[in-house]
């Protein structure tokens, strides 16, 4: 399968390691470009490439957001269509672990603020 991060961080990576090890082909993408992804799609053995943003969305069959909850937003605009694409939500309405680091979002489930 194909499979799209939009967010190369810890999660992304972690999640790119997952996937490649399992023999899926990733596609890493951040805010930077592609070419400050280099030196970390060359860790996974030839599975994984670095794309843009809309290309880790339009190459691919599943796409993971792992993006910090305050850029999420920005990060999925610049995708113009979503049409049946497949997301599965890593982000959290955090900055930091614990009680102190929750982004009070009135309650809600975060991932449906997402969606
Ligand atoms: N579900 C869970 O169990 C779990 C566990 C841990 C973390 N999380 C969540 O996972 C998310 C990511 O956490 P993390 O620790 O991996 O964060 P991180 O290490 O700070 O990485 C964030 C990544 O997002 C990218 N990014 C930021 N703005 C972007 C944009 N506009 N477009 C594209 N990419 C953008 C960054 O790229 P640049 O460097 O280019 O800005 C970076 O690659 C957070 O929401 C966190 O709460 C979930």
């Amino acid at each position: 399968m194909k499979i799209g991060i939009i967010g190369a961080g810890r999660m992304g990576q972690a999640l790119a390691g997952l996937f490649t090890r399992a023999g899926h082909d990733v596609i890493l993408s951040n805010s930077r470009g592609p070419e400050s992804l280099a030196d970390i799609v060359d860790e996974f053995n030839g599975h994984c490439s670095a794309g843009t943003v809309q290309e880790a969305v339009d190459s691919t069959d599943l796409v993971f957001l792992a993006t910090p909850w305050g850029k999420t937003a920005a990060a999925v605009s610049v995708v113009e269509n979503w049409d049946g694409k497949i997301v599965v939500d890593t982000t959290n309405n955090r900055t930091a672990p614990g009680p102190q680091g929750v982004i009070d979002i009135g309650g809600r489930i975060s991932s449906e603020v997402v969606a």
